[in-house]
């Protein structure tokens, strides 16, 4: 994780990479560093804590003049998050300073090296390595910088996204990337460095990202030179026109980016089908899908990989899928499946899903699912990001940027998209009716006003946070289609509330969960008409009988689980496959919400990143 920031132009670096740090925060937050050339040395400072602390600390610390900076928000690898451990780094003369996204792996054995050979070194971290790996190698051969860095490079085994400059070259910054992201932002005589384009994106709308295994020398007034790490070979610059805007990546009155996304959802769904689902002529266009079809629909079998929230809606989609298509489908997380070494066959699927399209276990699982020979789809927020271009096709979700740490809108929109694959297939293979497909068609374009009417209830579902915000745990009871939201539901508290929180299938709940309930249990139990509803208000008596605290997710105009529970919230009516998309709405709001009360950071809960680009 970690978001880099670099500028060289002929503006004032530190304004622009000090926003660039901030806009990049939510890839991780723990400490903070900026380096400036000022025209004769190198002006650094860093430290443990947020951008706002670099902010304070720096201004009165060194000067922040000078055209040329870089910048580094960290999500701590190597070594705990503190001062030193902060980047930038220097390189032990003092020359060099880097910035760095990712893990070397054998920082140990080539640290021992160069201790060997005199280095010495102050921080705990892979990257001080590395800058001094660089050093080494530029001056035993006495090269460029930017030679340096490659011959370091294919030295080091890990993922990177890097970027260095020389205090006695102060007119370049080089950088590279394997693993990690990196796009260089190309104004009119100045460039900027990022992890996305959100840093630039006031400055320029073009972009050329760079791909694993290529590096970069920026040069002031000359500009932007793409070599491959590996063979040296040039690599044309492909610059791209950003479709990203400022508004996009701001909160626009909202208080956090969370609470922003979640009340998005309408329209982030609407936007996702929007061509796509065309009610009228009775189509679902899907050009991943259609130029695809023959493999989809030779199958065999459906594996998803995923990991966290998209993991949830990947368990989502088994449902529909199995109900719709007829598929059969495994959903694995992609962490434990790229180590598993699982049966896979040119006859199988995979579905890649990621809202970042940057994870790194969900990457790893798509490269091993490709060796093996299976055809990949990615379902993928992020236009451009690593996950997009891994696989064989894709459709994204058109979500906007999804700023906030806790997963919402990308969470709906993945679902809205794989029922909108689901629904094809399955029309595709004849195992829904025209006059089926044609009401799921008509229901799905009826979820954004039905999603707006979910959000009513905020004011209801604060009230009920506010009675249970200091529960030391929650239970999330859902069945079918609704299970993964129960679990989706757990994880949205846990993350942003610190509470202790379990999701269960809810007839699982008396083979061990049910032990827990008391009268200090809330158990929020999604029990909508549709899908196992008598069921589900048979748990209900049952966790009444114990005392446990019910907040039951109902369909509107409910009877029998108002007269049950302690609290009711309300979701729209629609069909069972697509209640995910409404009931995950109070969740999600209840998780905001208690957050809050408890005066824990919404958008940048601890210990967490929005991309996990390590595994
Ligand atoms: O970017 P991805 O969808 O691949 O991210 C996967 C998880 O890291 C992510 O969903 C995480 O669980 C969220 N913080 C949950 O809100």
């Amino acid at each position: 994780m970690c978001g880099i920031v670099g500028y060289i132009g002929h503006r004032e670096a530190y304004p622009i990479v000090l926003k660039g740090l901030k806009r990049l925060e939510y890839r991780g937050y723990d400490s903070a560093g900026i380096a400036l050339y000022d025209g004769t040395d190198i002006k650094l400072s860093k430290t443990k804590g947020k951008v706002l602390d670099l902010e304070h600390k720096l201004e009165s610390e060194i000067s922040t003049h000078g055209s040329l900076g870089i910048g580094h928000t960290r999500w701590a690898t190597h070594g705990v998050p503190n001062d030193i451990n902060s980047h930038p780094h220097y390189s032990n003369s003092g020359d060099l300073v880097i910035i760095h996204n990712g893990i070397i792996e054998n920082y140990g054995s080539l640290k021992q090296e160069l201790i060997s050979r005199g280095y010495t070194f102050k921080s705990d971290t892979d990257t001080e390595v590395l800058v001094n790996l660089i050093e080494d190698v530029k001056k035993n051969e006495n090269i460029k910088l930017g030679k340096a860095v490659q011959i370091a490079l294919n030295q080091v085994i890990g993922a990177y996204a890097i970027a260095v400059f020389d205090k006695n070259k102060p007119n370049e910054i080089v950088v590279a990337r394997l693993g990690s992201p990196l796009a260089i932002g190309i104004g009119e005589d100045e460039f900027f460095i990022a992890s996305d384009a959100s840093p630039f994106i006031e400055y320029t709308k073009n972009a050329i990202y760079l791909e694993d295994e290529e590096m970069a020398v920026v040069r002031r007034h000359k500009g932007v030179k793409i070599r491959k790490i590996k063979d040296d070979s040039l690599v044309d610059n492909y610059i791209q026109t950003l479709q990203l805007n400022l508004e996009q990546i701001e909160k626009g009155g909202y208080d956090h980016f969370m609470l922003k996304e979640i009340y998005e959802q309408p329209n982030a769904i609407r936007d996702t089908f929007r061509g796509r689902l065309r009610t009228d002529e009775a189509i679902i266009k899907m050009s991943g899908v259609e130029d695809n079809m023959k493999k989809f629909l030779n199958a065999d079998r459906i594996i998803v990989v995923a990991c966290g929230t998209s993991w949830h809606a990947g368990l989502v989609s088994e449902y529909i899928f199995e109900d719709l298509a007829r598929i059969p489908v495994e959903v694995e997380y992609a962490s434990e499946f790229r180590y598993r070494n699982p049966v896979i066959t040119d006859r199988d699927i995979v579905i890649a899903i990621s809202q970042s399209g940057e994870t790194a276990d969900t990457l790893a699982a798509i490269k091993l699912a490709k060796s093996k020979g299976a055809f990949v789809f990615g379902v993928c927020n992020v236009v451009g990001s690593s996950i997009s271009r891994e696989t064989h096709a894709g459709a994204y979700t058109h979500a906007g940027p999804e700023i906030g740490v806790a997963s919402t809108k990308a969470f709906t929109t993945q679902i809205t998209v794989l029922t909108l694959i689901a629904l094809r297939l399955a029309r595709a293979k004849g195992t829904i009716s025209s006059s089926e497909f044609r009401h799921q068609m008509i229901e799905l374009e009826l979820i954004p006003d039905k999603v707006k009417k979910a959000l009513e209830s905020d004011d209801y579902v604060k009230s009920i946070a506010e009675i249970y915000k200091n529960a030391s745990n929650f239970l999330y009871l859902g069945r079918g289609f609704n299970f993964p939201v129960a679990l989706e539901g757990a994880l949205k508290l846990k993350e942003i509330s610190y509470i202790h929180a379990e999701g269960y299938p809810a007839a699982e709940m008396k083979h061990g969960p049910i032990a827990l309930i008391d009268e200090n249990m809330p158990i929020v139990v999604i029990a909508t008409k549709k899908g196992h509803y008598e069921k589900v208000v048979s748990n209900i008596q049952e966790i009444k009988s114990r005392k446990g605290k019910i907040i039951g997710i109902v369909t509107e105009g409910d009877k029998q689980v108002r007269e049950l529970a302690d609290h009711v919230i309300e979701v729209p009516e629609t069909i069972e496959s697509l209640t995910p998309l409404l009931t995950t709405i109070p969740l999600q709001l209840l998780s905001y919400h208690i957050a809050l009360m408890l005066g824990k950071n919404v958008d940048q809960p601890r210990n967490l990143a929005k991309a996990v680009t390590v595994e």
